[in-house]
């Protein structure tokens, strides 16, 4: 059976990782969080106090090796051999993490691994510029959107099951601050493709939202 590409693009909390997970499962794919890669760069920057100097990031890059692998809690992202799974997800990561992705030492570094990751198909790929850099020619491509206000709240219920005591005000700032940052950024801003399928996610159910990915993908293998 044909194993196809399907990038999965869009902004924060526009459900990309979840319903990505939940297609992959469903075909028997690889799941590949493209942001995961972006926020361990950026955790190894903040370890080494670099995280706001672009050059200093850009020497140190060959030191850093980012592993993702698949295991029975997801999927699990391996920085030079520990797995950084939780502290990438930190407020502090969060927070830096758009304009450490917005330098083009970084961008290079990641998108040409994701090219080497997906070169023999059979991927669902998550990220912000998956179906217009990475893979163009992907045979599928989603562009998730869906309201601020639903997005904050998804932010805000995740972070409350964490036990995290939540400011609707402070979550839906901040969404804004870095999905503007994503998108006005000079090297691969975050935009719909031209021929990705745009879909609106704020009224929907995660498993209607995966259903109907899963649904576009088969018409594709299947041809
Ligand atoms: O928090 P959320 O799941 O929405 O974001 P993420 O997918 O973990 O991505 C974190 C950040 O990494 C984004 O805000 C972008 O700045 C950057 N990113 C990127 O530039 N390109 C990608 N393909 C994926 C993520
Ligand atoms: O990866 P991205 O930032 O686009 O979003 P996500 O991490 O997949 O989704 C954020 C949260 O919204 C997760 O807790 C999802 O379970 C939830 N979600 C939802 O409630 N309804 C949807 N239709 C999609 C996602």
């Amino acid at each position: 059976m044909k194993k196809i590409v399907i990038a999965i693009d869009g902004p924060a909390g526009s459900g990309k990782s979840s319903s990505a997970k939940i297609v992959a499962e469903r075909l028997g794919y690889i799941y590949i969080d493209t942001g995961a890669m972006y926020r361990a760069v950026t955790l190894e920057a903040l370890r080494r106090g670099i995280a706001e100097n672009e050059a200093e990031i850009c020497k140190i890059l060959d030191e850093i090796n980012i592993e993702l692998r698949t295991s029975p809690q997801g999927q699990r992202t391996i920085l030079n051999g520990e797995d950084v799974s939780d502290d990438i997800r930190l407020p502090g990561v969060t927070r830096l993490v758009s304009p450490v992705s917005a330098i083009g030492c970084v961008r290079e570094k990641l998108v040409a691994e994701q090219r080497r990751i997906g070169e023999r198909g059979g991927i669902v790929m998550d990220g912000r510029d998956i179906g217009t850099v990475v893979f163009p020619n992907a045979e599928l491509k989603i562009y998730l959107v869906a309201s601020i206000e639903a997005r904050t709240e998804r932010r805000a219920k995740e972070l409350r099951a964490k036990g995290i005591r939540v400011e609707i005000e402070e979550i839906k700032k901040q969404i804004i601050e870095r999905d503007n940052y994503d998108s006005s950024r000079a090297i691969s801003p975050l935009r719909k493709a031209e021929d990705a399928i745009l879909i609106d996610t704020s009224e929907m159910t995660l498993e209607q939202q995966s259903e109907l990915i899963i649904e576009l993908a088969n018409k594709i293998i299947n041809l």
